[in-house]
């Protein structure tokens, strides 16, 4: 039984501006929720909810005693990681998607999700969700309301963002807000009327996560997992937040945002742009291993930045919490993430043990004798399996990190000084090179390549060209995209943050880390605030400048001088292939490619040529 118009008015809280209601009654005629919730973000709801999925078995509440207010959801296996074939950009003109998205032309994509969409809620509570990107009236800050028919979607967007009434009233007072649909696609009542069991994890085989620049508008439907389904983050602060940047003068990004403080006490801010599952949240809770130094976190996934009225880019994270990978999250390579986990956090597609606690590859160094593992079946050690998926999660509240800094929720933002672009280079990368300017900084942007990961579908390993980590997250042309930044650096001037290379995935040719990372991240990084400061040597290379022989702080670090060497080898061959490839990854661009990166090419190969 659906509701009608005048029903749906009635559920709206009397605040809400008529243009909402209006919006919300048209999505509920065509997707016809039985019920529908307007969320206040109270966390009376948020039990409610808690309670309804362990009721419904979409949550299994963890050992209370072990882990306070934790839960563990396990998705379906169809259902587990950012489907980049099924992500569109649907902008009016193809060449506006431009050739690294998938394109659709919106006319025909608004009438495939009527279709999709129509009766896609029978059954169920349709939740509609205010919420704001970043701090609630913050300069940088920007409005949506999502409606979603999952409740667990909910829980971790009340985690993920400032969602509730308050984010309801900046609408109300004339905020602008982003428009966003997400539907799991499980209807439980057919149009005749008969009825199906839920699934513990909704979901469909036919995926859509769409975007609309022009119209600014997302619809999501198919799928409930991460970035497919809370659309705040991906949909909303990357692809939608890129063109809105690039229309109003500011830069919408996939990096984390560090603040680091040197033993003399100046205060450093940075931005790093890495792949997905490239060690974000690791770097931005970072404890360096050099002493002295401090290191604490703004953000792990996104920055917005704009510039200030002194003429420095300031950043905000547009999030609240952390939607990070599991596995590999140690005590050893991240405690500060690990104490985080430890109350109030949905883990999603984890092992269980026997005690009700959560345990994914690499927690501890011998796994538990015993788990249930992410698709709810007995496990055991060599039973050939992962207990924990690649890319299961956890979502917490950035609060919860112990690392959080204490300007993380400033509506000013943080000036930021250093910018680091960083993927997983088994060879050729070196650990750091620092870019000779802002324009040869945007061609090695421009220019990343990263191993696969379990983030997205796809095949684990495979090198692909990921352009300011941003290649899935883009919502138009990337060459379009790239000329934003060179005229972003043109009004930056010399206030422009400087920008960095790094690699920490480097290999020998026993296919062993050259670099022991985590902590040791510390170090390159220090070398980079010195060069800021004018006081580290450098030398020039094919890449950029590389430490100076001796500037690079390795007391205390268990390293060879050889493995130092092959850290910062560059090759004049395999610089000359990569030059190659690069033109053309280039060349699909056509006259959209900025004629600055053909000519940061050609200084590259001239470097390569010098050094022969
Ligand atoms: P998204 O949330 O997907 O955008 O990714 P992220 O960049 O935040 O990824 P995350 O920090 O969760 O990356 C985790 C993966 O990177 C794990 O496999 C870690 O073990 C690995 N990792 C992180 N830092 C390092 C490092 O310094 N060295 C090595 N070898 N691996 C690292
Ligand atoms: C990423 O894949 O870069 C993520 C996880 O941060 S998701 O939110 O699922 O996109
Ligand atoms: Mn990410």
């Amino acid at each position: 039984m659906s509701l009608d118009t005048t029903a749906i008015a009635m559920s709206a809280p009397p605040e809400a501006p008529a243009e909402l209601v209006a919006w919300v009654s048209g999505v509920a005629e065509l997707a016809q929720p039985d019920a529908i919730h307007w969320c206040d973000g109270s966390v009376a709801e948020r039990d409610r909810l808690y309670e309804e999925m362990v009721a419904s078995g979409t949550f299994v509440k963890l050992n209370q005693d072990l882990r306070p207010g934790c839960y563990l959801a396990r998705s379906e296996p169809s259902d587990v990681a950012r489907v980049e074939a099924r992500t569109f950009i649907c902008s009016e003109r193809e060449e506006d998607a431009g050739p690294t998205n998938n394109w659709a032309e919106p006319a025909e994509m608004k009438r495939t999700l009527a279709r999709v969409f129509a009766g896609s809620m029978r059954g169920r509570t349709m939740y509609v969700i205010p919420f704001s990107m970043g701090p609630l009236g913050g300069e940088i800050s920007r409005l949506g309301i999502e409606i979603t028919d999952s409740p667990y979607v909910v829980t971790n967007m009340r985690i993920m963002t400032r969602m509730g009434t308050p984010a309801l009233a900046a609408i109300a007072a004339g905020a602008d807000w982003v428009p966003a649909v997400h539907s799991v696609g499980y209807p439980l009542v057919d149009a005749e009327g008969n009825t199906r069991p839920d699934m513990t994890w909704p979901c469909s085989d036919e995926k859509y996560i769409t975007h609309f620049p022009e119209t600014r508008e997302i619809w999501s439907y198919g799928s409930g997992y991460g970035g497919n389904a809370l659309l705040g983050k991906k949909c909303y602060a990357l692809r939608i937040a890129s063109v809105l940047a690039r229309d109003e003068g500011w830069l919408a990004e996939h990096m984390l945002i560090l603040k680091v403080t040197s033993p003399q006490g100046r205060v450093f801010h940075l931005t790093a742009a890495f792949p997905s599952a490239c060690g974000k949240t690791n770097l931005a809770m970072l404890r360096p291993t050099i002493p002295g130094w401090k290191v604490e976190t703004v953000g792990d996934d996104i920055a917005w930045m704009r510039p200030g009225a002194d003429g420095r880019l300031y950043a905000i994270n547009p999030e609240s919490g952390f939607f990070g990978v599991a596995p590999g999250t140690s005590e050893e390579t991240n405690p500060t993430c690990l104490h985080a986990l430890s109350r109030d956090t949905i883990f999603t597609n984890v092992a269980l043990t026997d005690e009700g606690d959560v345990w994914w590859e690499g927690m501890t160094p011998e796994p538990p004798a015993h788990l249930i593992d992410w698709q709810g079946h007995d496990w055991t050690p060599g039973c050939g399996r992962p207990a924990a998926h690649p890319n299961s999660r956890f979502t917490v509240h950035a609060s919860q990190a112990e690392s959080i800094s204490d300007d993380w929720e400033d509506p000013a933002g943080v000036p930021i000084d250093v910018i680091l672009f960083g993927g997983r280079r088994a060879r050729n990368v070196p650990l750091i090179s620092e870019s000779y300017d802002w324009e040869h900084g945007v061609f090695v942007g421009a220019t990343v390549s990263s191993e696969q990961t379990a983030a997205a579908e796809g095949t684990v390993g495979s090198l692909r060209r990921d352009p300011f980590a941003m290649l899935p997250f883009c919502g138009y042309n990337m060459a379009d995209y790239w000329t934003h930044w060179l005229r972003m650096g043109e009004r930056l001037g010399d206030k422009a943050p400087r920008i960095f290379q790094v690699n920490w995935f480097r290999k020998d040719d026993q296919g062993h880390w050259l670099w022991p990372g985590f902590g040791e991240n510390s170090r390159p990084i220090e070398w980079a605030l010195r060069r800021v400061d004018g006081r580290a040597g450098a030398v020039d290379a094919i890449s950029g400048r590389i430490p100076a022989p001796g500037e690079l702080d390795t007391v205390g670090l268990d390293i060879t001088a050889e493995q130092l060497e092959a850290l910062f080898a560059l090759d004049p061959d395999a610089w000359a292939a990569e030059a190659d490839l690069t033109e053309e990854y280039f060349a699909q661009f056509g006259d959209k490619l900025p004629h600055e990166l053909l000519d940061q090419l050609a200084s590259l190969r001239a470097r390569i040529e010098a050094t022969r």
